[in-house]
């Protein structure tokens, strides 16, 4: 798969069966994204607090394999909520998406619903939500459509409600490496959105989120796992990692996160996070 189409077709392309191995490797760096952002906040509060009758209803908006549920599950959510129940509703263009976050999904979640469809175009008829969230998911949405994607999210939520938005920033390996890509190898390509953009997006919906940010590390030792993970981060795996290396702005992006015969990327990433007016 390689440089053809948007962004946003290129992503859909990627989360398919064929794309699972690039997708393995992924996530062999990229899982600690996830660990960081459930350490980073009481998300079982979140969810109680905003819990009516005992119930909680969540919309998981661009759910991919859903990696941030089950991360929650593992670090004992279910015992956190009491006996709140949480029923969340899967939204991704993806089928391969959805079938992935239904299959890893556990106590206290349970599927209320699955949205086939980009956030952009979610029906009007659904909403009244008590959380949304969007986990790093809306990278490849493009930037002149991310205040319609936002706005749209926003909408989602029932006055009371709680949103969450957790989005790389410029600063972040996500939007460097993918703009240096775009540089050197995809001059047509549409840009990755950053946190920046999801804020003012935000902003002009009359949203005023909290936001905090966080700072990390991620790498690997084993280059086969490297060329995946990069590959992924662009949805490109016609350029090997041999070929990044030597040309233009990737080749010296990447000279300065070498990390000993292996590579260390720094993630810096906005938890954004805001409270619908009861
Ligand atoms: C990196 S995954 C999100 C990870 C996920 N939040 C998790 O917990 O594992 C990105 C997902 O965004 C989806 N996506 C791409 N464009 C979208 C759009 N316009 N609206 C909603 N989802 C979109 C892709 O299909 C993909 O499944």
């Amino acid at each position: 798969m390689s440089q053809q189409g948007t962004t946003e077709q290129r992503s859909l392309a990627h989360w398919a069966e064929d794309g699972r191995a690039g997708m393995e490797a992924f996530y062999a760096l990229a899982i600690e994204d996830y660990r960081q952002m459930v350490a980073a906040r009481d998300w079982a509060a979140d969810l109680r607090g905003h819990a009516a009758e005992g119930r909680v209803r969540v919309l998981d908006v661009a759910c991919g394999s859903g990696k941030f549920p089950a991360e929650l599950t593992r670090r004992g959510l279910a015992d956190a909520v009491g006996g709140t129940r949480v029923e969340i509703d899967l939204l991704d263009p993806s089928p391969f998406s959805i079938a992935e976050a239904r299959s890893v999904l556990d106590a206290p979640f349970g599927v209320r619903a699955e949205h086939e469809a980009r956030i952009q175009d979610l029906p009007t008829g659904v909403g009244g939500f008590d959380v949304a969230w969007a986990t790093h998911a809306l990278y490849a949405i493009p930037p002149d459509e991310i205040g319609a994607a936002t706005a749209r999210m926003v909408a989602a939520l029932r006055p009371g409600g709680f949103g969450a938005i957790v989005h790389a920033t410029a600063a972040s390996h996500y939007l460097r490496f993918a703009g240096a890509f775009r540089t050197t190898f995809a001059p047509a390509a549409v840009p990755f959105t950053g946190a920046g953009q999801v804020r003012e997006a935000l902003a002009s919906a009359s949203v005023v989120p909290a936001v905090a940010t966080l700072r990390y590390e991620v790498g690997h030792a084993d280059r086969a796992v490297v060329e995946g993970f990069l590959q992924r981060c662009v949805f490109d795996d016609s350029v090997s990692l041999e070929r990044m290396e030597s040309e233009g702005a990737v080749g010296a992006y990447l000279a300065g996160c070498l990390d000993g015969d292996g590579y260390r990327f720094s993630q810096v990433v906005d938890v954004i996070t805001w409270e619908v007016a009861a």
